[in-house]
């Protein structure tokens, strides 16, 4: 368990969640506006799940993690903190199960991890990457108080991304 909110709880996501990650990361909104990962079986997702958020959890003490339902323990969405090589401080990222878009859960999550951020982790400056027309994600960010400082080219993002900051 990282954190819990109001509706949600966040834990570390783990090979057992492979079924969920192979349906996120298929959803036409993920493929849009994150990319294709490629993961197209429930090897691939659980390669996927230590390669990524379970090498970051050891390697940085934080990554992407399982967001689920207090009510339920229905895994909802992905959301956490990543540091990539080609950005200076760590960026905040989510996506959520289209079924279950439009509640505030993803404005909820990310509230929380950028508070987790900051009180638990003492990280400084958060930072965020859309694609320039992700308007749900910008309205996220706008959200739980980042700013849009300006357009970045990043290697593997496919064009400009904009760039969004918050300090602490
Ligand atoms: C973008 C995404 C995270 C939004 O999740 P969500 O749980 O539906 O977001 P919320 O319910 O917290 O919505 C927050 C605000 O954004 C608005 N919003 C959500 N999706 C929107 C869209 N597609 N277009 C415009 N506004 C949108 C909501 O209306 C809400 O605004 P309001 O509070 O002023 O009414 C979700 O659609 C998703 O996972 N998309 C695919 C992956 C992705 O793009 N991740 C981000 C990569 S940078």
């Amino acid at each position: 368990m990282v954190l819990e909110t109001d509706r949600l709880f966040l834990r570390h996501l783990t090979p057992d969640d492979d079924a969920f990650i192979l349906e996120l990361l298929n959803e036409p909104g993920f493929l849009r506006n994150i990319g294709d990962r490629k993961v197209r079986s429930l090897e691939d997702a659980r390669r996927y799940v230590l390669d990524g958020p379970v090498a970051s959890y050891a390697k940085q003490g934080f990554g992407l993690w399982w967001v689920g339902l207090k009510a339920t323990a229905e895994p909802v969405g992905i959301c956490g903190l990543i540091k990539r090589d080609v950005l200076e401080d760590p960026d905040i990222g989510y996506a959520f199960l289209e079924r279950f878009s439009g509640r505030g859960y993803a404005s909820e999550a990310g509230a929380a991890v950028l508070d987790y951020g900051r009180k638990t982790l003492g990280l400084g400056r958060i930072v965020a990457i859309t694609k320039p027309d992700n308007d749900g994600s910008i309205r996220v960010l706008e959200k739980i108080g980042l700013r849009f400082e300006g357009m970045v080219t990043l290697p593997d993002h496919g064009g400009d991304s904009r760039y969004f900051v918050s300090d602490a």
